[in-house]
């Protein structure tokens, strides 16, 4: 069974908690002050960008002060009943068996105007009587439905950890899972989140669960691809669609190329349907599709455009009749792109060689690295003292050469150059 990293990883301890030091602090000590007295400000409204920790944060400050969390979010509190509902627990302090009780209302800005009917301002009321600490979050404080709120709340805004910190939480992580990765590939990661520690987690979780290596080729491409967040979105809605319409609309919501599309669906289809008739239905579909797709390549006919994508949305979609619902699944990024991305590196190396050879021949590099290469290649693998010869005037490096020939064959063309 696969199970969420960011859950699995969660901080278990305020001080696993990455970031946000100040605030952290301010929040222990507002905790603290309760056992004295019930202090002036008896909420406390977290607030900052999304994936950051505040909810985690919470979560781990109850465990460390061995406290009852009650946590609630938007759909508790729409209404004023709903809210007055709470009264009852924020009465009290201590629970009936003498463990105290902190109060957490999650994701405040879930409440939209529209929806709030009578909400906040029943909330504003709990927060002047309460007898218990209360935890307030949202993204934004400033949102002016909470301009009454704000009055009765100790504000602490919490920021995006920086980059640093989420590689050496990235490094924790792949050490448990006992992931061998190069700091190189973590950094890459981490600054690609731009702070968003969530995003990170799922990034490495995708790139990596079941590996027991990460390289910074693994992750690299990833530069390529348009924003995760999307396509994974619309991963869900073809993979697990109710309907054939709304696997077609994911399409136009997808930043990604049909092509590019069609390489994710086909890599995750098998762990998402895994019932062997829908998994057949599903192959028979991006069959299907991918027969239009040649047709398209073959003709320039962009009419087969719209059959191409309804065998991938829709024919996908309907696929899934018999297999049993499971617990969450990642979707993977398409491995054969990955191997596309990877030719893309040594098409780069080639290029280099090429420049070599242009030196010498006078045309350019990219014709070099066609047209006179694969000689070189047919000359070093049958012959060491021309292709030292060679290799010398070309003023080719050992890592070059082991790219042309591998193996016995480049160490003893080395060795040829070094006795020239
Ligand atoms: N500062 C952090 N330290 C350690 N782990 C973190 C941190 N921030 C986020 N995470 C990881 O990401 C997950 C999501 O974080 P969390 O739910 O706390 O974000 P949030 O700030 O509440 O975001 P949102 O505003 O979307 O609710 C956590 O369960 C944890 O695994
Ligand atoms: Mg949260």
């Amino acid at each position: 069974m696969h199970m969420a990293w960011t859950r699995k990883h969660k901080p278990q301890t305020l001080k696993e908690v990455i970031g946000n030091k100040e605030a952290i602090r301010k929040l222990v000590e507002w905790v603290k002050a309760w056992d004295k007295t019930v202090p002036k400000k008896r909420a406390i409204f977290l607030y900052g960008p999304p994936g950051i920790g505040k909810t985690a944060t919470v979560e781990a400050l109850a465990k460390d002060f061995d406290m009852e969390l009650v946590e609630k979010n938007a759909s508790d509190y729409r209404t004023e009943e709903a809210v007055k509902r709470f009264a009852g627990i924020a009465s009290q302090y201590s629970t009936l068996f003498g463990k105290k009780r902190l109060i957490l209302f999650d994701e405040l800005d879930g409440i939209t105007g529209t929806q709030d009917r009578g909400g906040v301002k029943a909330l504003t009321e709990i927060i002047k009587i309460t007898r218990c600490p209360l935890v307030l979050i949202a993204n934004n404080a400033y949102d002016p439905r909470f301009t009454n709120l704000r009055n009765y709340c100790l504000l602490v805004q919490f920021k995006k950890p920086p980059a640093g910190e989420v590689v050496k939480l990235l490094k924790r992580i792949c050490l448990r899972e006992g992931i061998d990765a190069e700091e190189e590939a973590l950094k890459f990661i981490a600054q690609r989140s731009r702070g968003d520690v969530r995003s990170a987690i799922n990034d490495l979780q995708a790139l990596a669960q079941g590996k027991t290596r990460l390289t910074y080729e693994d992750v690299s491409w990833l530069a390529y691809r348009d924003r995760q967040e999307n396509i994974f979105t619309v991963l869900k809605m073809i993979v697990y669609a109710r309907s054939c319409m709304s696997a077609k609309q994911a399409v136009d919501m997808a930043d990604v190329d049909p092509d590019m599309l069609f390489e994710w669906i086909y890599e995750n289809v098998p762990r998402h349907l895994t019932h062997p008739e829908d998994l057949a239905r599903a192959m028979d579909a991006l069959s299907l599709a991918d027969i239009y797709r040649g047709r398209i390549r073959s003709t320039r006919n962009w009419k087969f455009t719209r059959y191409f994508l309804d065998f991938m949305t829709a024919g996908v979609a309907m696929a899934r009749q018999k297999t049993k619902p499971s617990g969450w699944i990642p979707f993977n990024f398409p491995k054969r792109i990955q191997a596309l991305s990877r030719s893309k590196a040594q098409r780069k190396f080639e290029l280099e060689i090429g420049r070599k050879i242009k030196r010498k021949f006078h045309i350019s590099a990219y014709r070099a690295s066609k047209e006179i290469l694969p000689y070189i290649r047919v000359i070093f693998e049958n012959n060491v003292n021309m292709a030292a010869g060679i290799a010398s005037w070309l003023d080719l490096d050992a890592e070059m050469i082991k790219y042309i020939v591998s193996g016995k064959q480049a160490e003893a063309i080395i060795k040829q150059m070094e006795i020239l």
